[in-house]
């Protein structure tokens, strides 16, 4: 396709061409199909987002895709770029020219508009695991400080920065086959989270929850989800952890000390 910014790749060296999937609910006798935009990386920002953005604003205002805080935050760009799921502001652009960039929505999603995903399946699957601090006594909720040890905090740390993009979810193999009833990755590491929280009394019922077939048990420790999570976090151990749980292999430790009035 002729460069929209006027310029051949012979000319400018640093152009470089970038495959964007393109579909439009708008026009549903057009089949998704790949456009190409040419880029001049010296006056692009160097990650894929940059890129993006460029493209919407001088080339094509029509190229639909999500973003918000451009610093791996929100979630919202997570995307599959270069054949691997992870988020467009994190991404640096490859600046070798001769290679293009191949960008596609998160696989295996019902697609709303070129590169956004229909993220409600994950959201309500989210909901499912009831991601709030639980007591057995709800009355007893913002009486008192839920007290925490350093150690039992510790626990949280690398489930709790998860920002639910799903770049884990989209590209475990078991979620794409069977993820009307298989939780995937992503909502089970934030179920682990809730579940090893020293100030969670829900424990219970949440493995309960687990329980059946498909919810945790599909995962077949494939470890897709782990490498490539943008933000480095291990998912397939907190799912291993969960089994363990049920497995009776390992208790939830006491708390080491109670919230106090
Ligand atoms: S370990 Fe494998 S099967 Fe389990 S959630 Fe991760 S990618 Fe999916
Ligand atoms: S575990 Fe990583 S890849 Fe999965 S939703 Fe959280 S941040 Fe995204
Ligand atoms: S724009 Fe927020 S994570 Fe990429």
């Amino acid at each position: 396709m002729a460069s929209a910014l006027g310029r051949s790749a012979s000319a400018a060296s640093q152009v470089k061409k970038f495959m964007v999937y393109r579909w439009n609910p708008e026009k549903p006798d057009v089949k998704p199909y790949m456009q190409t935009y040419d880029v001049d990386l010296n006056s692009c920002g160097p990650m894929v987002l940059d890129a993006l953005i460029k493209i919407k604003n001088e080339i094509d205002p029509t190229l639909t895709f999500r973003r918000s805080c451009r610093e791996g935050i929100c979630g919202s760009c997570a995307m599959n770029i270069g054949g691997s799921n992870t988020l467009a502001c994190l991404k640096k652009i490859d600046d070798n020219v001769e290679k293009p960039m191949k960008i596609y929505p998160l696989p295996h999603m019902y697609v709303v508009k070129d590169l956004v995903p229909d993220m409600n399946h994950f959201y309500e699957q989210y909901r499912s695991i009831q991601p709030w601090l639980q007591k057995k006594d709800e009355s007893e909720m913002g009486k008192k400080q839920n007290l925490q040890s350093v150690e039992d905090r510790q626990k949280l740390d690398g489930l709790y920065e998860c920002i639910l993009c799903a770049c884990c979810s989209t590209s475990c193999p078991s979620y794409w086959w069977n993820s009307d009833r298989y939780l995937g990755p992503a909502v089970l590491m934030q179920a682990y989270r809730w579940v090893i929280d020293s100030r969670d009394e829900a424990t219970s019922k949440r493995l309960d929850q687990l329980k059946d077939p498909f919810s945790l048990y599909r995962c077949h420790t494939i470890m897709n989800c782990s490498r490539t999570c943008p933000k480095h976090l291990n998912p397939g151990r907190a799912i291993g952890e969960l089994k363990k749980l049920l497995a009776g292999w390992g208790k939830k430790p006491q708390p080491q000390i109670q919230g106090q009035a």
